[in-house]
């Protein structure tokens, strides 16, 4: 095989952003996500250290050209040595950019630790403002944590605040202006992700999700929508909307409806060391094993590149054929 600073796949994409995943667990068990009793969790052996995960980013960053790094979970605040994790990340050359995507759970606590660690952002799961809607959806009696956390994290200077919401049919799907009003008066910048079938109990219907059309249609309603330039765009996967005329904007995540796979820069580490391609990729090329078997940085990335070289077009979620992958969400990383 061909040896290449980057990540590229046969389909001429590079992967220059890094989301991994530090645990499986989360505080919350959000119907679109996991059963209410939770998930058999992955055994502590199976998961990465912290030097171990440092040292994948490494190879990531000074090897494989990666310049975004997100860390997600499950819940990534679960992690103990979240804040070293991210200034080990920090401190790498060329400085990769770095997140935190979470459900904010306490992060007014960390947030000013992760600040001083390096971190640049946060993106922050906000479904409802309603506490019994939020109870009911998330199955924990959690809101004000949340919102507590995002003020946090506004104060410590992890701006700008992004708030990730998906909607639900008949539970939170009439919340959409109340979400953006909540957002633009705080500062922070809302998107609307389509629901995936990425939960564990495979109850995705593709009837009960609600699509960008319909979240455009519902903040159309009580807002005056303008698309913002598309050349913004670049791989992100948001289509951005001017709120009234500017410069407030909206996202809205069309995962399922409009797919941006041929723009996708992606790639992804679960907690145990594996490498996925893609969200919805069938297949993982385990990185732990050589990494615990003595292998060297490059024999490392050699395996990484591959793993990616053989990333396919798209998801296929509207393909009869398709089929969900067989690890969930909370086990993936965001
Ligand atoms: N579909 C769409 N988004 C999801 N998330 C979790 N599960 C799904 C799903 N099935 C969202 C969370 C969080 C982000 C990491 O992904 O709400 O904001
Ligand atoms: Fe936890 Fe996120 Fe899954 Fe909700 S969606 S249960 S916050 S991992």
């Amino acid at each position: 095989m061909e040896v290449t600073p980057v990540l590229a796949d046969s389909h001429g994409r590079v992967a220059t952003d890094l989301r991994v995943s530090l645990t499986d667990r989360c505080n919350l068990r959000c119907s679109y996500c996991m059963p209410p009793e939770g998930l058999e969790w992955l055994p502590k052996p199976e998961l990465l250290t912290d030097d171990e995960v440092g040292r994948l980013i490494r190879i990531g960053v000074e090897l494989l050209g990666i310049r975004e790094v997100r860390f997600t979970g499950g819940e990534p605040l679960l992690r103990r040595g979240l804040t070293r994790i991210v200034a080990a990340a920090n401190a790498l050359t060329p400085r990769p950019r770095t997140a935190v995507t979470t459900n904010g759970i306490g992060l007014g606590r960390v947030a000013p630790a992760l600040a001083e660690a390096g971190l640049d952002r946060v993106n922050v799961s906000l479904d409802t403002l309603r506490p019994e809607v939020f109870e009911r959806l998330a199955r924990r009696r959690r809101l004000p944590d949340v919102l507590d956390g995002l003020a946090g994290a506004a104060a410590a200077g992890l701006t700008p605040v992004k708030v990730n919401a998906v909607l639900m049919r008949g539970v939170n799907d009439d919340e959409a202006p109340d979400l953006l009003r909540y957002c633009l008066e705080r500062g922070y910048e809302l998107r609307f992700i389509e629901q995936m079938p990425l939960d564990a109990q495979h109850g995705w219907r593709r009837e009960n999700m609600v699509t960008a059309d319909e979240i455009l249609e519902r903040l159309s309603a009580a807002f005056d929508l303008a698309p913002a330039d598309a050349a913004e765009r670049g791989s992100a996967p948001a289509e951005l909307f001017l709120v009234d005329g500017g410069p407030a904007r909206v996202g809205v995540i069309g995962s399922v409806t409009r797919p941006f796979c041929g723009a996708c820069d992606r790639v992804r580490l679960t907690a145990d060391g594996q490498i996925r391609n893609c969200l919805f990729a069938r297949e993982e090329s385990d990185l732990r094993a050589p990494l615990r078997d003595g292998a060297s940085d490059e024999e490392i990335a050699q395996r990484w590149r591959a793993a990616v070289a053989a990333k396919l077009p798209g998801h296929g979620i509207d393909d009869p054929s398709f089929l969900q992958p067989s690890r969930p969400m909370s086990a993936i990383g965001g």
